[in-house]
């Protein structure tokens, strides 16, 4: 077996291969079908401050190579994340990264305060880039360089454990929009979110989201995650979780030659569970070919 262990962070991995947040829950129904013991890691499902019922339905639509989805961030709230699903999850040898969203900067500071009481947090990750929440403008927070700098040190001051900025592409100077996150002191990346999209039923007229438009995930976005971790790669010095579109050992790979650290897997789960525990052995099979001793050997080695 090839070593595909990975320390991003300071936090260690057995291999670079997590699930995505919102698309594993909080890890029950995967440890059901398989060992999670075998995970890289786990991100779990947005949380915020209090419960959220999410959006109205429909909110998930299939396209061309990808879905659309609009569940607006739907979580127990943090006090049940802490008390009712990190349990769960400390019975696996397995870091497990719990992604917040706030509305705003004193949000996710005291949602950093309280998990970084809890048991069982490796890291949390922020997520600026939510299209499914409205804020100012009804714009992403990562889309003003002065809101990314400021949440990010606000989590900051208040994390024990290591975080990670979770960026969506859509933004005008995406190398900016890293090096304001890396300025603010973050310890990673996570790349990218979903793309805002819109789907009409030509039988109705309707659009196929009640909430109208939604975020763009699965194969069709992993063009624009690699070219994500590819500048980010270029433009900052902390770790990159590379995800978007992943459904195959060869799309990691791809992801880590563009400069990834870790990937996560998301949509690509709904359709065969067993997606991130074939691209674990997929990647095996890659590095053992290619006579490849570690990660870091393609990290980032686009030849141009
Ligand atoms: C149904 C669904 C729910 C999601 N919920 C969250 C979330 O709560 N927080 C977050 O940061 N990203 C969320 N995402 C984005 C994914 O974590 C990931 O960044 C994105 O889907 C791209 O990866 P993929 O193409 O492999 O799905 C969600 C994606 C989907 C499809």
């Amino acid at each position: 077996m090839a070593d595909l262990s990975v320390k991003i962070a300071g936090i260690k991995m057995k291999n670079p291969v997590m699930l995505a947040s919102g698309t594993c829950g909080f890890g029950e129904e995967f440890s059901r079908v398989f060992d999670l013991n075998l995970l890289g890691g786990i991100i779990v499902k947005g949380t915020t401050l209090k419960p959220r019922a999410g959006n109205k339905p429909p909110r998930a639509a299939e396209t061309p190579y990808g879905m659309l989805n609009s569940i607006g961030l739907q979580n127990p709230g943090v006090e049940a994340v802490i008390n009712e699903k990190l349990p769960f999850l400390r019975q696996f040898d397995l870091p497990v990264f719990v992604n917040i969203a706030g509305n705003s900067k004193e949000e996710y500071a005291e949602l950093a305060r309280l998990l970084g009481k809890a048991k069982g947090v490796s890291a949390l990750e922020v997520n600026i880039s939510c299209p499914n929440v409205k804020h100012k403008n009804s714009g992403l927070f990562c889309q003003d360089l002065g809101d990314v700098y400021a949440i990010t040190k606000a989590v900051k001051r208040k994390s024990r454990v290591p975080v990670f900025v979770k960026l969506s592409a859509e933004v005008s100077d995406f190398k900016e929009t890293a090096r304001a996150a890396a300025r603010a002191g973050a310890d990673g990346l996570s790349l990218i979110n979903t793309l805002r999209g819109m789907a009409i039923d030509i039988k109705t007229g309707k659009p196929k989201l009640a909430n109208v438009i939604g975020g763009l995930s699965g194969p069709a976005i992993k063009p624009v995650g690699i070219r994500a971790v590819y500048e980010a790669f270029s433009a900052v010095k902390i770790p990159i979780i590379g995800m978007g579109g992943i459904a195959s050992a060869e799309d990691a790979v791809e992801y880590l030659f563009a400069g990834a650290s870790a990937v996560a897997v998301g949509t690509a789960s709904f359709y065969d569970p067993l997606t991130p525990f074939k691209i674990i052995k997929g990647l095996n099979k890659y590095f053992e070919d290619n006579s490849f001793d570690s990660v870091s050997v393609i990290r980032g080695r686009v030849s141009l």
